[in-house]
């Protein structure tokens, strides 16, 4: 990590909805490789925001009966609240909506506008009135919108806009992203741009008329639009660095040195961006690092889904330090990786409570016992000894690498090894019976204080991931407060003997039995009230596990050698399914065409009679009597219900 600088920034986040898990991420991995850089003293400089104009967030306010500058200004204090409970320790927090990220965009407008790098023209496309957006031909479905959930009819609309002439920069980017093979990473989603580059590039709609969508920033040369929400956005990354606004500044920070971006935004990270810089002639970002996301079980996360995790009711429950923990260790980066809390448990009771926490409860009680409580002196190296030391300053040396080849998941699984083998050391070398006899006394005070400094090292290295659990580790081993010193990291031997240790509470009680799913919400409990003679009561996060949503029937057959199954291919608006339900009694295939049903979306796919079925309608049923359940009145395909 031989930097002279690191700027590190996070993708500013929509403050149309409350923040979840895949934005904690991000913000907790920018976090924890800007604190491993400000460890190794590489000044560093860790951005994050909200972004804050455009139709989602004015939809968002539409929809709560505010003006779109009260949406933002709520919702931005849940992101800044999250950071600072997750123990964000960023440098800046730049919102869309201030004057000093307006000011630069609207310069930047009309420096481009001036040099002809924008220019105005008649649009023609196929809008759909509903989602507000155009479509090109090969676009549409079946001559319908094809956003998921729509369908329905569009209209040709023609109208004046603004250009970015982004075309004429589709020779010069495939050459610099060919020339530049650390640009965007991982490798094969710098393949994906380079594929998506072979097509023609076309010039970028920068406006949006007021009459359609008028929140957004003023174009400077004409009033009566405002500015396309992602040339606004991602000029963030340059506003908040002082670009145009304090040139010092910005030299100092620019490049950027990673852009951490979800493999979603891609394409305007990796193509609209560097061809937007390239037109204002600004240096390019050093790295566009895209992860993938994390999904709930195998399921994408979303809303209708109703399987949102949320970051705050996760680190109230279990703690913000193993929470960060989990999401580190757990994704590979670039990967998706799933949660769940099954494996959230799996992960903290095996790390953190049985081996961490257990080693330090171990070492701390037999000092305090027979060392009165002070670090003792370590006497000659043993082949056991001279193991651990190695096996920790290596994997020291290795987590560094890791982090600096954006693998920071390898380098703390190195760590989480190590503990296993101070554990097993410990073992070997039962410091519990060395102890109790004079004549070996000595040797329990070297077996425990190569596992004290082993924790020394692992717990300054775990520092950036679990800052606070950490300082407590470090505190109870008799270490000074405050960040650990790199150097004294790589170093065996720092402990000093004779220092007082401290007595600790438990640093990661155990967790018994998997609680239920953290609910998207946190609500006050309930008073539980008697269930009703055989009936199960659930609780609300159970019954949000369930996906039901509304879908039409494309297709039914009746399945051969079963009287009473059908098979039915069904629309769910962004996709389409097989199911088998046993309704054949019931009705006729061909009159079930084109209905509206009501199906679990989220059922494990099972096979019936050889046939997949990946999804279970609902019907309402009393003795042999069995009615489909409908929606009353129109619904667009795939609309949660709930
Ligand atoms: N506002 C734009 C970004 C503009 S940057 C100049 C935006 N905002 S967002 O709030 O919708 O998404 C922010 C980030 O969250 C994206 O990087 C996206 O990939 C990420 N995630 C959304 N869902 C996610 C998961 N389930 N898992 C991991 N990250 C996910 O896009």
């Amino acid at each position: 990590m031989d930097r002279q600088n690191f700027y590190i920034t996070t993708p500013i986040y929509y403050v149309n909805d409350r923040p979840h898990i895949g934005h904690a991420y991000t913000t907790i991995l920018a976090d924890v490789l800007a604190r491993y850089h400000r460890l190794i003293n590489v000044p560093t400089w860790f951005l994050t925001g909200t972004d804050e104009h455009g139709q989602k967030v004015q939809r968002a306010a539409e929809a709560a009966g505010m003006s779109p500058q009260q949406q933002a200004d709520e919702t931005v204090v849940r992101f800044q609240e999250l950071w600072r409970k997750l123990e964000i320790t960023n440098d800046d927090f730049i919102r869309t909506t201030e004057p000093r990220h307006q000011e630069v965009v609207r310069k930047i407008l009309q420096d481009l506008y001036d040099r002809d790098e924008i220019y105005r023209a008649e649009f023609e496309g196929w809008y759909c009135v509903t989602c507000e957006r155009f479509y090109t031909e090969k676009d549409l479905v079946e001559g319908h919108c094809p956003e998921p959930g729509c369908g329905r009819p569009v209209e040709r609309i023609t109208e004046p806009n603004y250009f970015f002439r982004m075309s004429k920069y589709q020779q010069w980017l495939i050459d610099y992203i060919e020339a530049n093979p650390k640009f965007i990473q991982p490798d094969f989603r710098r393949n994906e741009t380079l594929g998506f580059l072979r097509k023609e590039l076309t010039d970028l709609c920068i406006s949006r008329p007021k009459s359609r969508m008028g929140w957004g920033i003023e174009l400077p040369f004409d009033a009566d639009f405002v500015t396309y929400v992602w040339f606004d956005a991602l000029v963030n990354y340059i506003s908040a660095a002082g670009y145009l606004s304090d040139e010092a500044r910005f030299e100092k920070l620019w490049p950027a040195s990673y852009h951490l971006i979800g493999k979603d935004i891609l394409t305007t990270h990796t193509v609209y961006w560097p061809t937007m810089l390239k037109a204002m002639d600004v240096p390019m970002p050093e790295t566009i690092f895209a992860h993938g996301w994390w999904l709930v079980g195998r399921d994408k996360m979303s809303k209708s889904a109703g399987n949102v995790v949320d970051p705050i009711a996760m680190a109230n429950q279990y703690g913000v330090d193993a929470f960060r923990y989990f999401l580190m260790t757990e994704m590979s980066l670039g990967q998706d990786a799933s949660f769940t809390e099954e494996a959230f448990i799996r992960r903290y009771n095996t790390d953190l409570a049985n081996d961490l926490g257990n080693m330090l409860s171990r070492v701390t009680k037999l000092i305090g016992s027979y060392f009165d409580g002070k670090i003792p002196v370590p006497q000659e190296l043993g082949e056991g000894e001279e193991r651990l030391k190695s096996t920790t300053l290596k994997a020291a040396e290795e987590l560094v690498t890791s982090v600096d080849r954006m693998r920071p998941d390898q380098g703390l699984n190195g760590m989480a090894a190590v503990v296993r083998e101070a554990n097993r050391y410990m073992e070997a070398r039962q410091p519990w019976t060395l102890a109790k006899a004079d004549d070996t006394r000595a040797d329990a005070g070297t077996v425990l204080y190569y596992a004290a400094e082993a924790l020394r090292i692992v717990s300054g290295m775990l520092y950036p991931v679990m800052p606070g659990k950490m300082g407590e580790l470090r505190s109870a081993l008799g270490l000074p407060g405050g960040d650990p010193v790199f150097a004294d990291l790589h170093e065996w031997g720092r402990l000093e003997p004779g220092t007082p240790i401290q007595k600790m509470k438990i640093l990661f009680p155990r967790i018994q039995a998997p609680r239920e799913t953290v609910p998207v919400k946190e609500k006050a409990k309930p008073k539980q009230k008697e269930a009703p003679v055989g009936v199960v009561q659930i609780e609300y996060a159970d019954f949000a596990k369930l996906s039901l949503r509304t879908a039409r029937i494309l297709e039914a057959e009746k399945v051969e050698g079963a009287d009473k199954l059908l098979r039915l291919q069904i629309d769910l608006g962004d996709e389409q399914r097989q199911i088998v339900a046993g309704i054949a009694q019931h009705y006729e295939p061909d009159t079930l065409i084109g209905r509206s049903i009501v199906v679990v979306a989220n059922l494990k796919p099972a096979r019936i009679r050889k046939i997949d079925s990946n999804g279970m309608l609902l019907a309402a049923t009393q003795g042999d009597q069995l009615r489909l359940v409908t929606v009353d009145g129109d619904m667009p395909v795939g609309s949660s219900v709930g």
